[in-house]
């Protein structure tokens, strides 16, 4: 389990020293928009935890896939996106219906107690099966709010807006004012939302960012996820990967930390790490 973890820390790292911006590997995608929820400061303001099943893909037309927290227009973010999942592993449960959501959680800093604005709500949505990734198709559900592409005001930052997919438990139970087709957008707190409805785990997520003029504020900084953001392998773990591949001193202790090592052999293990998961990443 542990040397696990290190060697997804490891791949992780690498990654980002590489500079990859992508790769197919979905485990280390969901870890990756974990961090990025983190980072952006989703978790803990808007959700207290974040601990995917699956890894979500949006797609608009004319911009493509996104990327955790990509920067978009108005423009570019006005048609309804295409949604698809890839489960972490074969034990996600896929089957029956799933709730999809698109809130402004705001900008960065934004107190997440007053509400969100809600910008697609749709109940009963399916995952099929057949595609790769997974389509969730929100044709067969229930447009509670249809999609409304965002529209920040001038100069108020750059909005997160967060896309969740959520497990629908046969006991959903929608409240009197959003259980029809056809509300209008408005705002609605997505976590008493959530809470009251009885929505099972989140499945899948991701956000990007729409900011219209320049801030008339300074807002709340974010670091973009980057080497130094991401889990570093502890040298317990990845001596054990890679045993003679380095010995630094200390290390059966586990206690002490990679900065101690040299770049060179830390990057060896981190290799080494990267393909003993089989990831591609050139
Ligand atoms: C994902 O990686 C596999 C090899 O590991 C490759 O065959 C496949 O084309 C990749 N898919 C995408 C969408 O890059
Ligand atoms: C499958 O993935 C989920 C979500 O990452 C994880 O909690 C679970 O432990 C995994 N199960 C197996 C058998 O790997
Ligand atoms: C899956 O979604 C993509 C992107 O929205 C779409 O182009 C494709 O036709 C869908 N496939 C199926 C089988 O619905
Ligand atoms: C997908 O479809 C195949 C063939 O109809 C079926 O055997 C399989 O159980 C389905 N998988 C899911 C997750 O529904
Ligand atoms: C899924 O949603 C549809 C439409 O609301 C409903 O008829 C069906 O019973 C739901 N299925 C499950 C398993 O909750
Ligand atoms: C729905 O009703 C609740 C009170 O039960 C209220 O707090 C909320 O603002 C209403 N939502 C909408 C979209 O009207």
């Amino acid at each position: 389990m542990k040397f696990t973890a290190a060697l997804v820390s490891a791949a992780l790292a690498t990654l980002a020293a590489a500079q990859t911006s992508t790769t197919n590997n979905t485990q280390v995608g969901i870890e990756a928009i974990e961090a990025h929820f983190s980072q952006s400061g989703i978790v803990p303001s808007l959700l207290t935890t974040f601990d995917p099943l699956a890894l979500m893909s949006v797609t608009f037309d004319g911009v493509g896939e996104i990327s955790p927290g990509q920067s978009l227009t108005q423009t570019q973010v006005a048609p309804t996106p295409g949604i698809a999942i890839t489960p972490a592993n074969s034990t996600v449960q896929l089957s029956g219906n799933f709730t999809l959501v698109m809130a402004d959680a705001g900008p960065v800093g934004t107190d997440e107690s007053a509400g969100q604005t809600r910008h697609w709500l749709v109940n009963s949505v399916t995952v099929a099966n057949g595609t790769d990734p997974l389509n969730v198709s929100t044709s067969s559900g229930v447009a509670i709010t249809k999609y409304a592409g965002p529209a920040p005001a001038q100069g108020s930052g750059a909005h997160r807006y967060v896309i969740l997919l959520f497990a629908q438990p046969e006991s959903f139970t929608p409240p009197s004012n959003l259980s029809t087709a056809g509300v209008p957008v408005s705002v609605f707190n997505l976590n008493d939302y959530v809470q009251s409805t009885g929505l099972g785990a989140i499945v899948a997520g991701t956000y990007m960012t729409v900011e219209e003029g320049t801030a008339s504020f300074t807002p709340s900084s974010t670091a973009p996820v980057v080497t130094s953001t991401l889990p570093v392998p502890k040298t317990s773990g990845t001596s054990s990967a890679t045993s003679g591949a380095a010995s630094p001193s200390g290390s059966s202790s586990g206690q002490s930390s990679g900065a101690g090592l040299n770049t060179a052999p830390l990057a060896s293990m981190l290799l080494a790490g990267a393909f003993a998961l089989g990831l591609v990443f050139f």
